[in-house]
Parts: C-alpha cells; sequence; structure tokens
C-alpha cells in the first residue's frame, strides 16, 4: 500500500539525475460520516487511507519548481517561483504550484525545488488525490526549506492552493484528513472551530470490515454541481438568518424554508451533522451494536446524499442496493457526489458475498467493473 519510494527515486533519477533530498508521502481519504457538512461549518469524520501519493524532492538552487508525475509522462511542468499567479498553471501541475504560490502567501520563504510524483490512488475515485498532491507538496517544500509549519495551518494553505489557485471550492475536510489521520482512528473535525480528536475506529477488531468500491463512473459533472450546492447552502442560512447551516439545531427550522429544493439541501446538512456525532458516539460506545448501528446510519446517509442532497449517481446507488441486499451492515457513497466511491461495511464472513453481488450488479447492467480497494484507517502525510 502506497507506492514504493524505489520507484519514485528511480522516476526522480531519470528526469533529474543526481539523488533525491527525501521522499514524503501524503495518503487520501475516504469519509465515514459528514459529507457536504464542511463547508456549511458543520462536523465531518473521515480517515486516511493506506494509498497515496509519493514525492522525491530536492532543493535547487535557483527559482524554479519543477514537476513531473509517474501518472502525466507527457505532463512535466517547470514554473518560476516568484510569477505564480492564480490561473498561470492548469492541469495537475496547479495543485503542487498552487501549494508553492499559498505558502509564499502566507509569507513563508521557499527556495527552488524538483519534485517526482508517484501514486496508487485511482484517479477520479474521490478518494482525495488533489489533496494528497497538496499535501505531499507543501510537506516537502516546507521541510526542503528547513520550516516546521503547524499541520493545522499546512492543511488550510493546501485547501487554500485548492480554492484560489487550482480554481475548485472545496471545504477542508481532505486535507486535514491526510494531514491530521492516525492509524486505527477516524478524525472528528469540527469545521467551525476547527477542533479536531481522534476517535478509535478499528473494524477488524468487531469482526467487521471496510469495503471500498471505486464505481468507475465519472467525475464531470462534479465542479459545476458542487459550487451550485454550496450556493443553494448559503442561501439557506441567509434565509434562515443563520451564518451557516450548522448553527440549526431543529428540523422544524427548515419548514420556514418556502423552497422545497433549499428545504432538502439543509435538512440533509442538518441530519448529517448529527449522524457524525451518533457515529462518534456508537465508535466511543463499546457497544456490541456499534457496527450494525453505524452500518444503519450509512444507509441512511447514503438517502439523504441520494433523495435531499441530489449528488448520488445511478452505480453507487446500485452498489449500495446489492451491498445491502447481500448482507452488507450499511453502505453510501462517499466524496463529493457524480462519480467516485462507495463505503460498505460489512461483516468478515459476509464480505466475499457483498463484492460478489455489486461485481454482479455492474455486470448485469453492462457498466465497467468496479474497483474493491482495502480501505484501513491509516497515518496521515510523512517523510518516509
Ligand atoms: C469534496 C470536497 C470536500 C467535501 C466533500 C463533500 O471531497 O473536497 O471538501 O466538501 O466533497 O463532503
Amino acid at each position: 500500500m502506497s507506492p514504493a519510494p524505489a520507484a519514485v527515486l528511480e522516476l526522480f533519477r531519470s528526469r533529474f539525475g543526481g539523488v533525491a533530498d527525501g521522499v514524503w508521502l501524503a495518503p487520501g481519504r475516504a469519509n465515514l460520516m459528514g459529507e457536504h457538512t464542511d463547508y456549511n461549518e458543520g462536523y465531518v469524520l473521515p480517515f486516511a487511507l493506506g494509498q497515496g501519493i509519493v514525492a522525491a524532492a530536492a532543493r535547487r538552487t535557483d527559482r524554479r519548481l519543477v514537476l513531473c508525475s509517474a501518472q502525466e509522462p507527457g505532463g512535466a511542468a517547470d514554473v518560476s517561483l516568484d510569477g505564480l499567479a492564480p490561473g498561470r498553471v492548469t492541469g495537475w501541475a496547479a495543485y503542487p504550484a498552487g501549494v508553492a504560490w499559498a505558502l509564499a502567501v502566507a509569507g513563508y520563504e521557499l527556495p527552488g525545488a524538483c519534485l517526482a510524483i508517484d501514486s496508487d490512488l485511482p484517479a477520479g475515485a474521490g478518494l482525495s488525490s488533489s489533496a494528497a498532491l497538496e499535501c505531499v507538496t507543501a510537506l516537502a517544500l516546507t521541510e526542503l526549506a528547513g520550516l516546521d509549519i503547524d499541520r493545522r495551518e499546512l492543511a488550510a494553505i493546501a485547501r487554500r492552493a485548492e480554492n484560489d489557485f487550482a480554481g475548485v471550492p472545496s471545504g477542508i475536510m481532505d486535507q486535514s484528513a491526510s494531514l491530521l489521520g492516525r492509524r486505527g482512528h477516524a478524525l472528528l473535525l469540527d469545521c467551525r472551530s476547527l477542533d479536531s480528536s481522534q476517535v478509535p475506529f478499528d473494524p477488524a477488531a468487531s469482526g467487521a470490515r471496510l469495503l471500498l468500491i471505486n464505481t468507475r463512473a465519472s467525475h464531470e459533472l462534479t465542479a459545476g454541481e458542487y459550487g451550485r450546492r454550496r450556493a443553494e447552502c448559503e442561501q439557506a442560512a441567509r434565509l434562515l438568518g443563520v451564518p451557516s447551516l450548522r448553527y440549526l439545531t431543529d428540523t422544524g427550522d427548515l419548514d420556514r424554508l418556502t423552497d422545497a429544493v433549499l428545504r432538502r439541501r439543509a435538512r440533509h446538512v442538518l441530519t448529517d451533522d448529527r449522524r457524525v456525532l451518533e457515529v462518534v458516539g456508537w465508535l466511543t460506545s463499546a457497544s456490541r451494536d456499534a457496527y450494525p448501528e453505524i452500518g444503519r446510519l450509512l444507509t441512511e446517509a447514503h438517502l439523504s446524499l441520494r433523495d435531499d442532497f441530489e449528488v448520488s449517481w445511478p452505480e453507487a446507488d446500485a452498489a449500495v442496493d446489492a451491498a445491502l441486499a447481500a448482507g452488507a451492515l450499511g453502505a453510501r457513497m462517499i466524496g463529493g457526489g457524480f462519480g467516485g466511491s462507495v463505503l460498505a461495511l460489512v461483516r468478515e464472513d459476509a464480505a466475499d458475498q457483498v463484492r460478489a453481488a455489486v461485481a454482479g450488479a455492474f455486470a448485469e447492467r453492462a457498466w465497467t467493473a468496479p474497483e474493491f480497494l482495502a480501505a484501513a484507517p491509516s497515518d496521515s502525510a510523512r517523510h518516509l
């Protein structure tokens, strides 16, 4: 799990010559609960994955940032640290270049650097490969510069790169999971105060398994629809006279929204915030019912994302239905929606039949076969 350092060191040597100063890793993430709650100042409960992005990096004596990636064979980038501005770099290189820009805006001095990048996160699977790319760049560049920056600040800088440089209006969840996750734990993050805590999360110890199902459905619509959902949430909050939907506590408040679409959007955010806290309650309860109850909440969240927030997609709905019919404790789409992955919670002895049922449902519809991935709560970004 996670790409081998030897391969990225070899990529570095073949593209740049010489030896890298180090290899850094930043993981992707899955999210146990709390979807589209982060930009509403609510709660999220993601965890870092074993899969991620590695970067072999070395300082340069000039002011250039030179990038290459094993996944983008034709797409090397060479930019001046002094000319960086939003819009100047496009494509995948906008994420690492954006991090250099956001670090400079935050007042940090960086040397030039060469970075060779490799990934074992499937592209477009909704597992936060862009956040992992930002975080691995942030860690490599700051350590090469001899800077030791608090990880919460680094997460905010990486998010700024994504929002203001790459132009993607995401929340803080993905960067936080990549930089703050811990093996055997989920990260409870309050996106209003940015306080976080580690919640023990080890399904295997209770005879349960997490199955990550990459539905391989295209992600194309995400950008526009994601921005639209954000705008709808902001409008609902304005109409209700609260700073953000996080401030809602009572489903009765929703009746004050006369627009049915806005009412559904707000109901998803309010109920998903509650589900995060309920999952945390079960995880910390030592109850035998914890995993069945968490499974139930996962499925409830899927229905809310499908019917109230309307961000699910046909392959995700089919995967959830097939997993449940084959005995999964619960399942839901994760991430922004309109493509990507489903997370299923299953009893260990049901894992094979759930996989077979989901694969069968896709085959029946002549869809590209889904990809099954391990989802083990893992450690955050680090120098290898
Ligand atoms: C994407 C964004 C996150 C979050 C999720 C939905 O992954 O990057 O900030 O909003 O969608 O929960």
